[in-house]
């Protein structure tokens, strides 16, 4: 069964249709690209599904329930979690101190006593930095742990943030633009990063403008053009569907 269902959602800013009659749903263990020009509605889309934007029209379903209405928090204990196309990181703290407040159980108050070892923090939270760690490790990024991520580049940056979305043990993982400013080392990692998560059964939905990662990493795109899907389907059907080579290459 879907862990996702967005079904016929339209949104409407005072008269520009954003979003019109939007369906597509995304199973356990597949990776979904969202893709389209720029201002073809990516984003709201991906605000509709995490509370931020309620549709004006139309449904979206996340593990059998409607979401529509409730409250971000609820949604994002069920293991709804999502990156933003501009950063969702904490720059005053470390990479490590990131991770962590990702990490269910761990607060941001809590977590400098975390990682200061201070008399409060216990077995759970020496658990919390192990399972830190060993993100980190995966993302390439545990030799930065104790660096404070303002001063790390715009790519290590959004390797933290995916890597504190993940660290919530997502079942579905929203995100927005994850390769800017990635150098293509980064992309490789993050690619494979998505592959193992779909692996693991998690559900990845991801708005990306590099193709070739869309590409590669997809199981199925849905194509998006002043807020209506134009096509769906696999990298293969999209990479040679008509109404997708015209909406990027202005021709036809
Ligand atoms: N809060 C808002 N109020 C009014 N208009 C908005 C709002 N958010 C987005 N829009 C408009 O809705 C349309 C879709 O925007 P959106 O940000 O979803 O596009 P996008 O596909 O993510 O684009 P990009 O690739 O540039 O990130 C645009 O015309 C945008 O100007
Ligand atoms: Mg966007």
């Amino acid at each position: 069964m879907s862990l996702l269902q967005v079904e016929n959602v339209s949104v409407q800013f005072f008269g520009l249709k954003a979003l019109s009659d939007v369906t597509f749903d995304v199973e356990p263990g597949q990776v979904r690209a969202v893709i389209g020009p720029n201002g073809a509605g990516k984003s709201t889309l991906f605000n509709v599904i995490t509370g931020y934007v309620r549709p004006n029209e139309g449904k979206v379903v996340y593990d059998g329930q409607s979401v529509v209405g409730l409250p971000r928090h609820v949604v994002a204990g069920r293991g709804m979690r999502r990156t933003f196309q501009n950063g969702g990181v904490f720059s005053e703290l470390t990479v490590l101190e990131n991770v962590l407040t990702g990490l269910n159980a761990v607060t941001a108050s809590s977590t400098l006593g975390i990682v200061l070892r201070l008399p409060g923090a216990g077995a759970a939270e020496r658990r919390a930095v192990d399972e830190a760690m060993s993100l980190l490790e995966t993302m390439g990024l545990a030799g930065l742990a104790n660096n404070v991520v303002g001063d790390l580049s715009s790519g290590q940056q959004r390797l933290v943030e995916i890597t504190r979305a993940m660290a919530a043990r997502a079942r579905l993982l929203l995100l927005d633009e994850p390769a800017v400013g990635l150098s293509s080392s980064e992309r490789d990692r993050l690619m494979n990063v998505l592959r193992d998560l779909a692996k693991d059964g998690v559900a990845v939905l991801l708005v990306e403008h590099v193709i070739d990662l869309v590409m590669a990493v997809s199981d199925r795109i849905v194509v998006l053009n002043y807020g209506e899907v134009i096509a769906e389907g696999t990298p293969e059907e999209i990479r040679s569907h008509e109404a997708v080579l015209e909406a990027y290459l202005g021709h036809g």
